[in-house]
C-alpha cells in the first residue's frame, strides 16, 4: 500500500495540475463574454494588488536575487499548470467567505480545483459509483435539505465528489474510472438522502510541481484533512458549495487551504447495518436574492 501510494502521488502531480488548468480553461471559455470589463473595478483591484506587492518589497527589502526567484517561480506555476491549485489553496477561502457572508443557512467552503460538472444522476438512496474492489471504510451519508424557513426541499440535489483511499481524485489522477466517487443524488419527497460511499483519505496537494516547491522552500506542509465535497442545490435557492470533515484528523487545525470550519465537522458513528460508519448531516439553503 505504501508503494502504491508513493507511485500514485508521483504520477499525479503533473497530471492533476495540467488537468485542473485544462478543465478550468474550458469552463471559463463557456462564460467568456458574459460581462463587459468594469474598468473602474480593474483599476482598483489591480492597483491594490500591485501596491501590496511593492509594499512588501520596501518593507522587507526584497533583493534582485529574490525578485528573479519570484519570476522563475511564477513562470513555473504556469508551466506546471498549477495556477488553479495555487489560487484554490491560498486565496479561494477568502473569496468564499466574502461571497457567502450574507447567508443565514448552512456554512460553505471552497470548491477546490477538482469539481466536474454534470456528474451522473442517482436516486436519493443510491451508492456512489466505485470500483468493485474500492478500498476504504464504507460510509453512509444521511442528510435532509431544508430552506431557512424549515420547508423540506423535495427537489434538492446533492453533487458529491471526493478522493479515494489514496487521496486521489478521478479525472485528475490517472488510471481511475471517469466518474469514480463522483455523482449527483436527487432528494426524496421529504428532501432526504441516504448515500453510500467510502471514507476518503487525507489529501496532499501535489508536491512535485511549483506549489510543492514553494511549500518545501517555506518549510510548510502540503496536507489537507480528509474531506467530502458537496454542492447542494434546489431551484430558487442559492447553491451551497461545502466540504465536510472528520473529527480527529491531524490536519483539521492546519489545513494548507484554510478551508475547515467548525460547522463543517461530521459526527460519524458505527453504522447501524454493521458495516463501516454512518452520519447524519443536514443542509439549510438560503433563498435566491
Ligand atoms: C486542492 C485540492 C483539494 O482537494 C481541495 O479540496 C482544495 C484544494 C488543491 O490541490 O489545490
Ligand atoms: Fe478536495
Amino acid at each position: 500500500m505504501a508503494t502504491h501510494h508513493t507511485q500514485a502521488s508521483e504520477a499525479r502531480a503533473a497530471d492533476s495540475g495540467a488537468q485542473a488548468s485544462a478543465r478550468f480553461k474550458d469552463r471559463a471559455a463557456a462564460h467568456r463574454g458574459d460581462q463587459p470589463v468594469d474598468h473602474e473595478r480593474v483599476n482598483l483591484l489591480a492597483g491594490k494588488a500591485i501596491k501590496a506587492l511593492t509594499d512588501i518589497v520596501y518593507e522587507d527589502k526584497v533583493s534582485y536575487e529574490e525578485y528573479n526567484a519570484l519570476k522563475s517561480w511564477l513562470i513555473k506555476v504556469g508551466e506546471d499548470g498549477e495556477w488553479p491549485l495555487f489560487l484554490d489553496v491560498w486565496i479561494e477561502h477568502a473569496v468564499e467567505d466574502v461571497a457567502t457572508e450574507h447567508r443565514e443557512g448552512s456554512k460553505g467552503t471552497i470548491e477546490g480545483p477538482y469539481y466536474v460538472e454534470d456528474s451522473p444522476e442517482y436516486e436519493w438512496d443510491a451508492k456512489i459509483p466505485m470500483r468493485e474492489d474500492e478500498p476504504g471504510t464504507p460510509f453512509r451519508f444521511k442528510s435532509k435539505v431544508t430552506a431557512v424557513d424549515g420547508t423540506p426541499l423535495s427537489n434538492a440535489k446533492i453533487e458529491m465528489w471526493h478522493a479515494d483511499e489514496y487521496g486521489l481524485y478521478s479525472q485528475f489522477a490517472p488510471g481511475i474510472p471517469e466518474w469514480n466517487l463522483r455523482a449527483s443524488f436527487l432528494a426524496n419527497e421529504d428532501g432526504e438522502f441516504d448515500i453510500k460511499t467510502i471514507r476518503p483519505a487525507p489529501y496532499q496537494i501535489p508536491t512535485e510541481g511549483a506549489c510543492g516547491q514553494l511549500i518545501e522552500a517555506a518549510g510548510w506542509h502540503a496536507w489537507r484533512p480528509a474531506h467530502i465535497h458537496v454542492k447542494v442545490s434546489a431551484p430558487g435557492y442559492e447553491l451551497l458549495t461545502a466540504q465536510l470533515y472528520f473529527p480527529g484528523d491531524e490536519h483539521n487545525d492546519d489545513d494548507i487551504a484554510s478551508a475547515v470550519k467548525p460547522e463543517l465537522m461530521l459526527d460519524p458513528k458505527p453504522s447501524s447495518d454493521g458495516e463501516g460508519e454512518e452520519v447524519q448531516y443536514d443542509f439549510v439553503l438560503d433563498p435566491e436574492r
